[in-house]
């Protein structure tokens, strides 16, 4: 166990030291001895731990209610980073179509070491029990989802897995832990771009895996031999934006509600998925596992081509064209052109996307702005 990142400093530094060390001058000999037992006590190497890494995890750890917390260097490292500590050859894993597209690469890989993969949609989770087998040993699921925000029942599922030795793993990337902890449903791990939301201002990259201590250990292993170590300079933004976390979620939350009232009412839109309007498909769900509100994303589909869809946010003013989410900044994207690139064309319709599907992520701008400008652009179409 690595010590308090700031008691090296005695009296508090208020904001968090970036500690750009590589390496650290060792105490004695006695340090080295406890490290060949396996019993890290103190920083050496940064590809094994780092103070203000260190930190962050910690408080990561805290806003998801778990014992401990990995970061890395992205949100995909952390889903890779899963994986790999969990399944071998053999295995058979559960993954849900609507989850961030790039899980789709990473699958292939795994196919390629001997792991079996079965896509469900979001559709068949009531009828998870059918496809577990004896050798499943991981169901990964986003919910809300990336792009399409389906909602799925993190208990239901954790009840369907108890009958075999099956991890359930929950990206919590859409729903934040502002409003939902996964551990708490019967997930075991819960995975973060922390690019998004938990960082919020679009200026680092990283993942996050909020975990049991035991799992914390087990994980730290594959980090450290993979070497996916997050640099300090980002953990310190991701420190920094981690202390607005909050009340940023609150205001995208308010304001994606009320742009979805909005919307909803819109010609040219339609297929609206936002999880807090009660037309969503498994809005009762959402209400029983999500509080404070539903997260900043939603999906929609405008007019009736995907040139409408491109004209629409050509026309946008506040609204920025570009991909990511969770950020100060409203953003808004075709996922069909962008975020969907990693899948095959004909993949990326399958389960509810279209040409003209656009996701829209809100920032914490005033909500009236965000509004008119919608309000603007759908006028011109
Ligand atoms: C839900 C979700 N999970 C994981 C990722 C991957 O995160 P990163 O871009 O930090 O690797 C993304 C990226 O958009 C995402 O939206």
């Amino acid at each position: 166990m690595c010590p308090d990142p700031l008691t090296p400093y005695g009296n508090r530094p208020m904001v968090t030291p970036i500690v750009n060390a590589v390496n650290y001058e060792y105490d004695s000999f006695e340090v080295l001895r406890q490290i060949t037992d396996g019993e890290i006590d103190g920083y050496t190497y940064h590809r094994d731990d780092n103070p203000t890494v260190r930190k962050v995890e910690h408080q990561i750890a805290a806003l998801e209610k778990a014992e401990d917390c990995v970061v890395c260097t992205s949100g995909m490292a952390a889903c890779t980073m899963v994986f790999l500590t969990w399944l071998r050859a053999g295995d058979h894993l559960i993954i849900f179509h609507d989850t961030y597209g790039a899980n789709y690469k990473v699958c292939l890989i795994l196919e390629r070491f001997g792991v079996k993969v079965t896509w469900l949609d979001a559709n068949d989770a009531d009828r998870i029990s059918k496809y577990i087998q004896p050798d499943t040993r991981m169901v990964f699921l986003e919910t809300p989802s990336n792009p399409l925000c389906k909602v799925l029942d993190i208990a239901h599922i954790a009840a369907a897995l108890s009958k075999v030795k099956a991890m359930l793993v929950v990206d919590n990337t859409f729903a934040t832990p502002y409003h939902q902890h996964p551990l708490e449903l019967g997930a075991d791990l819960v995975i973060h771009s922390a690019t998004k939301a938990l960082g919020g201002h679009n200026d680092l990259m990283a993942g996050a895996i909020a975990c049991s201590k035991e799992h914390y250990d087990t994980l730290w292993f594959t980090r450290q031999a993979v070497g996916s170590t997050l640099d300090a300079y980002s953990a310190f933004l991701l420190d920094r934006g981690l202390k607005t976390f909050e009340l940023r979620a609150a205001t995208v939350a308010d304001n994606a509600q009320k742009a979805a009232e909005f919307l909803i009412s819109q010609p040219k839109v339609s297929h609206l998925s936002y999880p807090g309007l009660p037309q969503h498909d498994n809005h009762k769900i959402a209400a029983k596992q999500m509080k404070q509100g539903f997260g900043g994303l939603m999906a929609f589909d405008v007019g009736d081509s995907p040139e409408d869809a491109k004209k629409f946010i050509a026309e946008l003013k506040v609204i920025y064209h570009a991909v990511s989410l969770g950020a100060t900044e409203s953003l808004i994207c075709i996922p069909y052109l962008t975020t969907m690139l990693y899948l095959p064309p004909e993949r990326r319709t399958l389960f509810g996307v279209r040409e003209n599907t656009v996701r829209l992520s809100l920032g914490i701008e005033p909500v009236e702005k965000i509004i008119d400008d919608l309000k603007l652009a759908l006028a011109k179409l």
